[in-house]
């Protein structure tokens, strides 16, 4: 186990704070789970705003819940018109930054304006309540545009990553029963045109319940649409900048947003109005502590749960300015995010630990050259934070000065279960920390009893939230089986973690990721957590072996730094490493050196695939010569599916 570190916000930092001490965090918590019923209604009438004040907190017939009932509101409203009223109307809601420069600015007059015109072309085109459409934009203010368009008018959005396939947008249309789909002439990635609409033409090919595409101008690259196209400039052209809220049901689909689950096809989580809104709304508020001046940057793109919890509706919920780049870290240099900090003023930041690690291997140059001094907070999300990694955002980006809040969820969680919360909570590099507010989890053991702290577990959540998914869509039973069914009672994340005595968790990992070694649970992130405590490591992926002898053995896949040699004498340098760090029987059997690790779109390391490679006997030529798992990778990945 690494050593603990724990580091203090500074106290002027938790002067401004809203929870500035740890015994307000405590009591308030302990209060939140004894009454989440008192807890929730309180806070949903005081932060969102309803057409009708709901009656009826939780409705819970488990594993199904239903919140807020009799209450009657808009997302949409909430993101928009109640900012209208309350000074921020002349406010920025989004500052822009297009890949080749180009900025816009959207006050939030003016996002509502462009909000109502999509919203009232959709219903133009015969989108009712309740009807799905899909969304396949880059990460420009259109994205944030159409999604709150479906909202103001009850339609559910589901948005694809534009990195996905044509064949998994073709699937997700079909599974959700999309009639319309919403795309651009393609976006700027690493300088080229990303087609978009070559993959949407392809899907509908096969999608007869399509009867309408809306294609957004940004590249301008295509000349001629097709039968079933429409221009978006051309359906938003005579449109009123008005287009009244619909009043919706709080549990009112929302959007169902597809995610990949260890076994079979993607699965669509549904999220819903009222819970999911209330959940987006809180975290962001509190987490990342926001003030009337923050500028927030969230790099997620809005195909991924991140992107809509905290890039557009938790963001723009709370009246805050959210930034959205279209475009790659390294574009034109691998500067360009500190570049973006520096020019925009960027006071609150929030990416993923994968993208940190490619910080760290570009080099603190890059980042030495600009000022980012406007910054005062920074978050990650998405996998364990190896202290490593932590160390550096915190020194380097963070100029010693930021608190890092570290946030465990997931799709399905909606919004953060498990945080740092800056200002009351100490930080320990490595841990996400204590749960958030009206939040029960707990590590159990297979027959759903609590662990002790220091013991690894299952990581569970005992209570139903408001942001919780309310199923799979089309498929309720899966969604029972899948959650509901593996420790009786209790939501299962389907990850490891174990909690420690101050009740901090850690979250290992997936717990298909965790390995058996001879009896003994380790967990993939620790070791690759020793791993890149070595000055000489960028990256490094650790996954399990069949092995006759220990059940497992684990074989490392690593990348280094530039300039650094691969050879025997560093092999021999890491086993050590991992040795000292966690103990002998967590030494790499093998370490294979590697250009680069393979990754999905999204950045997650597929780790399937390693498995694969490490399971996949005789190693070709000398291991320690780099090997190119790219290559494999592509051949992979060309369904464009994630693992
Ligand atoms: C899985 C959820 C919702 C954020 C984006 C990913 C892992 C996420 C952390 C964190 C350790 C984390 C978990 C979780 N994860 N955040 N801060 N520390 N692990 O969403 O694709 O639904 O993945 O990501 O394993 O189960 P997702």
């Amino acid at each position: 186990m690494s050593k603990e570190t724990k580091f203090k916000p500074s106290a002027s930092f938790v002067k401004q704070s809203a929870f500035p001490s740890l015994a307000r965090y405590k009591s308030m918590h302990r209060e939140s789970v004894k009454n989440p019923k008192k807890f929730w209604d309180r806070l949903a009438k005081e932060e969102l705003d309803w057409f009708a004040e709901p009656k009826k907190v939780l409705e819970w017939k488990e594993p199904f819940s239903k919140w807020f009932g009799g209450g009657k509101l808009n997302v949409s409203f909430n993101c928009l018109d109640r900012h209208l009223q309350s000074g921020r109307r002349h406010k920025a809601a989004i500052i822009f930054e297009g890949e080749p420069g180009d900025i816009r600015v959207l006050t939030y007059q003016q996002l509502h304006d462009e909000v109502c015109r999509l919203a009232n072309a959709l219903k133009g085109e015969g989108v009712k309540p309740g009807d799905r459409v899909m969304i396949y934009l880059p990460m420009i203010p259109e994205a944030a545009i159409a999604m709150l368009a479906c909202a103001r008018i009850g339609a559910v959005h589901s948005v694809v990553f534009g990195g996905f396939s044509a064949e998994s947008l073709k699937d997700r249309i079909l599974d959700c029963g999309a009639k319309l789909v919403i795309t651009s002439d393609g976006g700027y990635r690493r300088g080229q045109v990303v087609g978009l609409k070559q993959n949407v033409d392809q899907a509908v090919a096969s999608c007869p319940e399509v009867r309408r595409v809306i294609v957004l101008k940004r590249t301008g690259h295509i000349e001629k649409l097709n039968e079933v196209d429409r221009w978006w400039h051309d359906l938003v052209k005579d449109q009123p900048a008005d287009c009244p809220p619909e009043k919706l049901d709080s549990e009112h689909p929302l959007f169902i947003l597809y995610t990949s689950g260890s076994t079979g096809k993607p699965k669509g989580i549904l999220h819903t109005t009222g819970g999911y809104l209330l959940g987006a709304h809180l975290t962001t508020k509190w987490v990342f502590d926001l003030k009337k001046t923050d500028l927030f940057w969230c790099t997620a793109d809005v195909g991924w749960v991140t992107g809509h919890s905290y890039v557009v509706y938790g963001a723009l919920s709370n009246g805050t300015t959210t930034l959205m780049y279209e475009g790659a870290p390294n574009q034109p240099e691998p500067d360009r995010f500190w570049s973006i900090i520096e020019r925009h003023r960027v006071t609150v930041f929030y990416t993923a630990p994968t993208a940190i690690r490619a910080f760290i291997r570009w080099g603190d140059h890059w980042v030495k050259k600009h000022d980012l001094s406007s910054l005062r907070l920074l978050g990650s999300v998405g996998e364990p934070i190896n202290p490593e990694a932590w160390l550096w955002y915190h020194r380097v980006i963070g100029g010693g000065r930021c608190p890092i809040v570290d946030t465990w969820w997931q799709t399905e969680t909606g919004s953060h279960m498990i945080t740092t919360l800056p200002g009351a909570h100490m930080m320990k590099p490595g841990s996400a920390g204590l749960p958030f507010f009206g939040v029960d989890v707990a590590v159990v053991d297979d027959q759903g009893k609590e662990l002790k702290p220091g013991t690894q577990g299952k990581l569970v959540i005992r209570k139903p939230w408001p942001s919780m998914l309310r199923t799979i869509h089309g498929d309720p039973e899966r969604y029972a089986k899948q959650y509901w069914s593996e420790v009786p009672g209790t939501y299962f994340t389907g990850d490891g973690a174990r909690m420690d005595k101050d009740g901090y968790f850690w979250v290992i990992g997936r717990m298909d990721d965790v390995l058996n070694v001879s009896g003994h649970r380790l967990g993939t992130a620790e070791v690759e957590s020793a791993l890149v405590t070595h000055p000489a490591v960028a990256e490094a992926a650790v996954v399990g072996r069949p092995d006759d002898l220990k059940g497992q053995a684990v074989v490392a896949f690593v990348t280094l730094k530039s300039g650094q040699k691969a050879g025997s004498e560093l092999v021999a340098a890491l086993r050590e490493q991992v040795s000292k760090e966690i103990g002998p029987i967590a030494k790499p059997d093998q370490i294979r050196f590697a250009e680069a690790l393979p990754k999905t779109r999204s950045g997650k390391i597929m780790r399937r695939l390693l498995k694969e490679v490490a399971a996949g006997g005789a190693v070709k030529g000398d291991v320690t010569t780099l090997e190119d798992l790219n290559v494999i990778a592509a051949l992979q990945s060309s369904s464009g599916e994630e693992s």
